[in-house]
């Protein structure tokens, strides 16, 4: 990866977990190489250093006790908020604490996720579009890891040029000549708008690709699709990769679903478009981990650093 882009996405916000991935109120991530645990609560989160300062265990493998993140190997407690350590279940008792910490950083729920930066961020969080309230049913859906990197994944996301081949079994015959749209930019964030149409799809999703399609991607990894019927329900996916490795060529698939109160109440068969949407994603990365599809590095979105 390019130095300065390595440098400059050390100062984004990227996912790294699910709030119920937080299994014993631990879970793990990583951000460009960089190995996290995450713990603690959806009121209260932290995310630090994977590794114990002492012995290099993986905290991921620990627990919360008491509220603090106790280390697996020897129960060290290293308390929210600050990673500082405040118990050493070794030390005689009135022994005085040790002056060791994990190291932390930012940390923010929203939508049932966890994200974190690297360094200070020096971009604000990208968020769902305003329309999205309390009244919307959102949920964040397990993620995936393609081999891929995270611009090609973000491309993709908006490649319909792609239907007809890759999704002909969720979306039916798609037509092969893409219409010509139109792109609009504000700052970070492109949009377009299209309708698929579509023959052969499952007849209680057919009026799905007559309805009006709303793309959104907020540069750089964050993409977003909102689908408007006729009669004003809304529901939408998104999609935020982050990156993993170190070189950026390994990816983690973040994704969630949400409708509003009236295309849930279209819904005619609960949870089917969001089982069709996890549908869409697997056509995508067929061979899951293997590095049969693409070459991983590309610089294709390069220029919004610019
Ligand atoms: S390795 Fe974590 S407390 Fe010793």
């Amino acid at each position: 990866m390019d130095p300065v882009e390595y440098e400059m996405l050390r100062h984004m916000w990227f996912l790294v977990a699910r709030v119920p991935d937080l299994k014993n109120g631990v879970a793990s991530g990583s951000i460009l190489g960089e190995e996290l645990v995450v713990y603690g609560n959806e009121g209260s989160v932290t995310v630090a250093q994977g590794f114990c300062p002492h012995r290099d265990v993986a905290l991921r493998l620990g627990q919360l006790r008491d509220g603090a993140l106790e280390c697996p190997y020897h129960g060290w407690l290293f308390e929210t908020g600050s990673g500082r350590c405040t118990c050493i279940p070794s030390l005689p008792p009135g022994r005085g604490r040790v002056h060791t910490a994990l190291r932390t950083y930012p940390a923010e729920v929203a939508y049932g996720l966890v994200r974190s930066c690297l360094g200070d961020p020096f971009l604000p969080l990208p968020r769902l579009p305003e329309y999205v309230d309390d009244s919307w049913r959102l949920g964040a859906c397990e993620p995936y890891t393609p081999n891929c990197g995270m611009r090609l994944l973000t491309e993709s996301f908006r490649d319909k040029a792609r239907f007809p081949f890759v999704h002909a079994d969720s979306m039916g015959h798609v037509d092969k000549v893409v219409k010509p749209y139109r792109i609009t930019r504000d700052g970070r964030r492109l949009g377009w708008s299209s309708s698929p149409g579509s023959e052969g799809v499952p007849e209680d999703l057919a009026g799905e690709f007559s309805h009006r399609l709303d793309y959104h991607i907020t540069m750089p990894v964050f993409a977003l699709i909102c689908v408007s019927s006729p009669s004003g329900g809304r529901r939408l996916v998104a999609q935020v990769a982050t990156p993993v490795s170190a070189d950026g060529k390994t990816v983690r698939q973040f994704w969630l679903a949400g409708t509003d109160a009236e295309s849930a109440a279209q819904e005619s068969r609960p949870g089917r478009r969001t089982r069709l949407e996890r549908q869409v994603f697997e056509e995508d990365h067929p061979h899951r981990g293997e590095p049969v599809v693409r070459r991983a590095h590309r610089s294709t979105f390069t220029f919004c650093f610019r």
